[in-house]
């Protein structure tokens, strides 16, 4: 790549998210194919890094540095550093780190663009490439355009009733908040179609957006597991809600025909289980 700066209209950005995201693609495959280990861990036992996850964050840093030098970026692995262009990069250089480990293929390299600081609640969403390495599927959007699978445009799901309704999500990583993730679960099994856990929440947000899940919900996610996906999801047509639980918040994106079904749902076991 040029050292040449890129336009920051949103579908430049796009393209470079793009061209560096399919970059670290490439490395995390041929990482995991010479042998993945635990580097450290983090929140748990349970929270692994490995070394790819770290070099391929090194990797798409140093390319959005060499292409965006005034922007700012925040990452899972390497934290943040201020920009003077509005831009931040919101990186997860590999989603489903646990998956990867395993040699599952439902991880994601997450390069999410947003205009503002690095929080959901508070930036304007600009562009997000989301990739799964393993299958080379390659969702992309920029916000208030089409989101895309491989080029093909996709929408979101319409289902009638919550008991039509398929439902992804996701658990963090310590036994306290896990405890009160599956007890919210526990009273939301019953009233949906079923329930998927795929691991990953980059493409949870993506399954959203291509109507193969209706909807995804979880408390505490990052900023970097959901800034590219929520992109896509949004631009698919999807509805994204987000509420303060306690001293975390809880995202949902759904199909619009049952958003509002399923806040209230989840909120209400929330506040059930947490008592507030
Ligand atoms: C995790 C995955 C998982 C979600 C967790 C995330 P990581 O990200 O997206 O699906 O349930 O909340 O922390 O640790 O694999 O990058
Ligand atoms: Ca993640």
């Amino acid at each position: 790549m040029s050292n040449a700066a890129v336009s920051a209209a949103p579908d430049a950005l796009a393209d470079l998210a793009e061209t560096i995201a399919r970059e670290a693609a490439a490395l995390a495959v041929q990482r995991r194919a010479e042998g993945v280990e635990v580097a450290d861990r983090k929140s748990s036992i349970a929270d692994v890094v490995t070394a790819a996850d770290r070099e391929v964050e090194e990797l798409i840093r140093r390319r959005i540095g060499e292409a965006r030098p005034d922007d700012a970026f925040f990452g899972e692995e390497s934290g943040a550093a201020t920009g003077t262009s509005g831009l931040t990069w919101v990186v997860d250089p590999i989603d489903g780190t646990v998956n990867y480990l395993y040699g599952s293929p439902v991880y994601a390299v997450s390069i999410g663009v947003v205009r503002g600081v690095p929080d959901p609640s508070m930036w304007e969403p600009v562009a997000g490439v989301v990739i799964a390495p393993a299958t080379g599927q390659v969702y992309r959007a920029v916000a208030g355009g089409v989101a895309t699978l491989d080029g093909r445009p996709l929408s979101v799901s319409a289902p009638e009733s919550l008991a039509e309704t398929l439902v992804a999500t996701g658990f963090g990583y310590t036994a306290e908040r896990r405890w009160e993730q599956a007890a919210v679960l526990a009273g939301l099994v019953t009233e949906v179609r079923d329930v998927r856990r795929a691991g990953a929440a980059a493409l949870d947000c993506c399954a959203v957006g291509a109507g193969t899940v209706d909807a995804y919900y979880e408390r505490g996610i990052n900023p970097w597991d959901m800034a590219a996906g929520s992109i896509v999801a949004a631009a698919a047509g999807a509805d994204v809600r987000t509420w303060e639980v306690g001293d975390t918040r809880s995202f949902l994106f759904a199909a619009p025909s049952i958003v509002e079904d399923l806040a209230t749902l989840v909120r209400t076991l929330e506040d059930d289980v947490l008592g507030s």
